[in-house]
């Protein structure tokens, strides 16, 4: 079976194959394409939904023409479509599923729409080591932190989440406060490096809480204070203070995410989204998982940030599992606001 896989959620377009197989085989990723708008939203600091939404009616057709070159294979081949259904940025979110319904509905084949952190939580599926259920998810992305357990797929229950910011917006505001570049992850984490990591004592709110809560708003208060007390030291301390930075939020996620383990007696750990590129987040998370006979999942490094190629893999994971069925039912919505553990009600 032939799943095309389309992303548009926020600022990355992105279109991926998938074959599913018959049997207990994992779907293989074949082809995939992204254009990421970084660059286009650098200017403003931050994603301006209206440009996305205009940047991904520009791109999408293109690259599932390039797709499908890529693997030649017609369109008329194509077994399933699916799209991001949610979260995401409503505009952004009609693009890709306008797309996704009137390319499957113009080829008489079914449809289905995807959740967006599901898509990230299975995209580890597409490494050289998959994990294997159940495990404890820690989802961490520009939007989102939140540590899962996880059963099957379509199971989800959510143990613990941030009651403010995300940690990448965590990683975002600070570097913007820095006056580093956007998206900021990347960016404070490549400075960090020339950094100490000990050089400011920055806040890890809600570590020593017995919930698995997390919390960041006040973390870029605290680069914002500190910052200021520096002065006109800031230019030759800000390496230093982007290493403290990134070692509060790492520090605090795999605190909880060891916690998580420990709580549930599970021993496999699956780290997605962006901040799941984060080198030092990996280093940590492996060593402290290694001392309690642990294992860490991520995906491929490029598969971290949103792609096409984890929605069309979750598609092809919900079918084969049959949690779901793609149907051909062209009337279809979007939904910005969809919290994972509801996956099932919708
Ligand atoms: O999953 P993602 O691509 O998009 C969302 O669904 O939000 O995550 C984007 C987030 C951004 O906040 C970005 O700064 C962060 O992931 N990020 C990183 C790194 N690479 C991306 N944060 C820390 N270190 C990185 N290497
Ligand atoms: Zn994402």
């Amino acid at each position: 079976m032939w799943i095309l896989g389309i992303e548009s959620s926020c600022d990355e377009t992105g279109v991926a194959l998938v074959r599913s197989h018959a049997g207990g085989n994992l779907p293989q990723l074949v082809a995939q394409a992204l254009h990421t708008q970084a660059a286009m939203h650098e200017a403003y600091g931050g994603v301006v939904p209206e440009l996305a939404s205009r940047d991904h009616i520009r791109r999408v057709l293109p690259l599932i023409q390039e797709v499908m070159q890529q693997a030649a294979l017609p369109l008329a081949d194509l077994d399933v479509v699916a799209y991001t259904r949610g979260p995401g940025l409503a505009g952004a979110l009609l693009v890709g599923a306008g797309t996704a319904c009137a390319l499957a509905a113009s080829l008489g084949i079914p449809l289905l729409g995807v959740h967006h952190l599901e898509g990230h939580l299975l995209s580890p599926f597409m490494g050289a080591d998959p994990p294997t259920f159940p495990f404890v998810a820690l989802l961490v992305s520009g939007g989102h932190t939140q540590l899962m357990r996880v059963k099957a797929v379509g199971s989800y229950e959510l143990l613990g989440e941030t009651i403010d910011d995300a940690a990448g917006e965590a990683f975002d505001k600070s570097a913007k406060l820095l006056g580093l570049g956007y998206p900021g992850g990347p960016a404070l984490s490549a400075l960090a490096a020339h950094g100490n990591p000990q050089a400011f004592a920055l806040p890890r709110p809600l570590l020593h809480q017995p919930n698995l809560d997390f919390s960041f708003a006040g973390l870029k208060t605290a680069v914002l204070t500190q910052s200021r007390k520096l002065g006109d030291e800031l230019p030759a301390r800000k390496a230093d203070l982007a290493a403290s930075t990134q070692a509060a939020i790492v520090d605090v996620l795999v605190k909880k995410s060891v916690k998580a383990l420990k709580l549930t007696g599970l021993k496999t750990l699956v780290v997605a989204g962006g901040v799941g590129a984060n080198r030092m987040l990996r280093e940590q998370l492996q060593k402290d998982c290694q001392a309690l006979g642990a294992k860490v999942h991520y995906p491929e490094p490029e598969l971290c940030t949103d792609n096409g190629a984890m929605i069309a893999m979750a598609a092809a994971m919900r079918i084969n599992a049959g949690v779901e069925r793609a149907q051909k039912s062209y009337a279809f919505n979007v939904l910005p606001r969809w919290p994972l553990a509801q996956i099932a009600t919708v």
